[in-house]
């Protein structure tokens, strides 16, 4: 009783790309510009953030960090589920409860598909899916919409070309949701085994928007303003040989780039494995470890914008 009367009735969540409007991602696409300007602003004193990962994480959960640190906010969460009392047979309900009266706005990294939803409906604060299984990762997604009109100058009309893992890389689900606003055309590279799901290319026939469908990517290399590589996610197969099998299957190197566009840039969430070799990391069409970096600023400005805090910015 006492948690269900907490619940404001403003309490705004982001658990998939389609929880912001066009003009909400603009604006925070702008606040981060900001933030890049100017990152330590005490703007979250006296604010409690909770992390709860429930899966590994390097980038999400440090730049969602160190984000937070630079606003003057304050953490508490887990970085290892083994370490709270889900150990004990504690449901994720009655977890997402507890945290919502410690905390202002939770963070959550969960392996099980639709958990985000699930945490935001019972959470009596900000709920932001920090990737949910291999269904979305929306703050990602910001950070590659900013990391593309940075380097492109503009989200509309752009060949983005998606390679790897597109039937588990929740990334490419949420980025190719979100480019399609700006009449994107969308080249998807993939191994039969891991192409994009039906129900992800029906969302782009819905919309009549264009796309095509590939096992080999080097002869249309040139038509790409981005190439977005992606890991073989591993600990999304049940079956190792198949996972075998598929490893390997692209790797992008420096010598793949003699015939690209001057201003085509190499993004990729991370973390890589073999699919882009190191030589290309010098390439000045490399862009993943500023992409990475970006990740604080867009971070600043997700919390601020879910916490209702104004950053100064209309
Ligand atoms: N891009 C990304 O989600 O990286 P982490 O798994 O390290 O958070």
């Amino acid at each position: 009783m006492f948690f269900l009367s907490r619940k404001p009735m403003n309490t705004r969540s982001l658990v998939s790309i389609d929880d912001f409007s066009s003009e909400e991602i603009i604006k925070i696409l702008d606040m981060a510009e900001d933030f890049e300007k100017q990152p330590v602003r005490k703007l979250l004193d006296s604010k409690v953030i909770a992390t709860l990962f429930f899966e590994p994480s390097t980038r999400t959960r440090l730049s969602f960090e160190s984000a937070i640190n630079r606003l003057g906010g304050k953490i508490v969460g887990f970085t290892d589920s083994s370490s709270s009392s889900v150990t004990k047979g504690e449901t994720l309900h009655d977890t997402i409860k507890m945290v919502s009266s410690y905390s202002d706005l939770i963070v959550m990294r969960h392996p099980i598909e639709g958990s985000a939803r699930f945490a935001s409906e019972v959470a009596s604060v900000p709920v932001i899916n920090a990737g949910d299984g291999a269904n979305q990762h929306p703050t990602q997604t910001l950070l590659d919409l900013y990391s593309i009109r940075k380097t492109q100058g503009t989200l509309e009309n752009l060949n983005i070309f998606m390679v790897g893992d597109l039937k588990y890389g929740r990334t490419v689900h949420s980025l190719m949701m979100a480019m399609s606003r700006w009449n994107a055309t969308f080249n998807f590279i993939s191994p039969e085994e891991l192409k994009m799901p039906d129900e992800f290319k029906l969302y782009l026939e819905n919309q009549g928007l264009k796309y095509y469908e590939h096992t080999d990517f080097t002869e249309i290399i040139s038509r790409a303003d981005i190439i977005y590589m992606t890991r073989v996610q591993k600990e999304r197969f049940s079956d190792p040989i198949e996972y075998e099998k598929v490893k390997n299957v692209y790797v992008l190197r420096n010598s793949m780039l003699g015939n690209t566009k001057p201003n085509m840039k190499i993004l990729h969430p991370l973390p890589r494995v073999n699919e882009i070799n190191i030589d290309v990391d010098t390439s000045p069409k490399a862009y993943y470890f500023e992409q990475a970096l970006n990740g604080v600023f867009t971070r600043q400005a997700i919390l601020c914008n879910l916490l209702g805090i104004n950053t100064g910015r209309a």
